[in-house]
C-alpha cells in the first residue's frame, strides 16, 4: 500500500472512496438525510475536484485500487483534516494510520497543531483519534445532523 497525493486522474477514486464509506459510516448514526446531504455537498464531482487542485487531498492506493483518502486544509489559520475515509472492508490494516501520518508530515514547519471534527457518535473515528494524541476542543450544533465534537493534537 502507499499513500500518495491525489491528482485529476484519481477525482473518480476519491469520489467512490466517499459514496462507499458515508452510508456505512452516517447511515446508523444519522439517517438517509444527512447521508444524502454530505455526498452531494463534500464528495460532489466539483468538491472533489477542489479538493484535489488545492494539493490538500492524499490517497492509499492498493493495487491499483484507491481504498482511501483524506484531505487536509486550513481554517482560521490552522490546519484542519477535513476527510480521512478508509473503504469499509480495508478498516484496521494500518491504512488510515498511513494516511494520517502522511497529512502530518505534510504540514508546514511553523504549525503547532492539527485540528478536526467528527459527528456526535461516531465511537471508531473518535478512539482511532484519541489514540493518536488528538482531544476534545469544542462541540458544535448541525442542523443538518449530530453535534460536530472538534479535536486537535499539538505538534511538537
Ligand atoms: C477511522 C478510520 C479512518 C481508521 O482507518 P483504519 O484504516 O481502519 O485505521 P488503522 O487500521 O490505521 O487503525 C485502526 C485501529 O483499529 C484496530 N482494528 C483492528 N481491527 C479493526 C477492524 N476490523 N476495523 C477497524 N479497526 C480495527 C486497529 O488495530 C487500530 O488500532 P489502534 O488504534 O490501537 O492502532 C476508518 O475506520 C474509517 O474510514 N472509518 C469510517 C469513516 C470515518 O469515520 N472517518 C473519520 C471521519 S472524522
Amino acid at each position: 500500500m502507499d499513500v500518495r497525493l491525489a491528482n485529476a486522474k484519481d477525482a473518480y477514486a476519491v469520489r467512490l472512496v466517499g459514496l462507499r464509506t458515508w452510508p456505512a459510516t452516517y447511515g446508523p448514526i444519522a439517517g438517509a438525510d444527512y447521508v444524502s446531504y454530505g455526498l452531494a455537498r463534500w464528495w460532489s464531482p466539483e468538491a472533489v475536484r477542489r479538493s484535489i487542485e488545492g494539493q490538500g487531498t492524499f490517497v492509499a492506493v492498493a493495487g491499483d485500487d484507491v481504498v482511501g483518502t483524506a484531505t487536509v486544509g486550513e481554517l482560521d489559520g490552522s490546519p484542519v483534516l477535513w476527510k480521512l475515509y478508509v473503504l469499509p472492508d480495508f478498516h484496521g490494516f494500518g491504512i488510515g494510520s498511513a494516511l494520517l501520518e502522511a497529512v502530518l508530515a505534510s504540514l508546514p514547519p511553523g504549525a503547532d497543531r492539527l485540528r478536526l471534527s467528527y459527528v456526535d457518535g461516531n465511537d471508531e473515528a473518535e478512539r482511532f483519534y484519541r489514540r493518536r494524541g488528538f482531544v476534545e476542543v469544542a462541540r458544535h450544533p448541525d442542523p443538518e445532523g449530530p453535534d460536530g465534537i472538534w479535536m486537535e493534537k499539538m505538534l511538537a
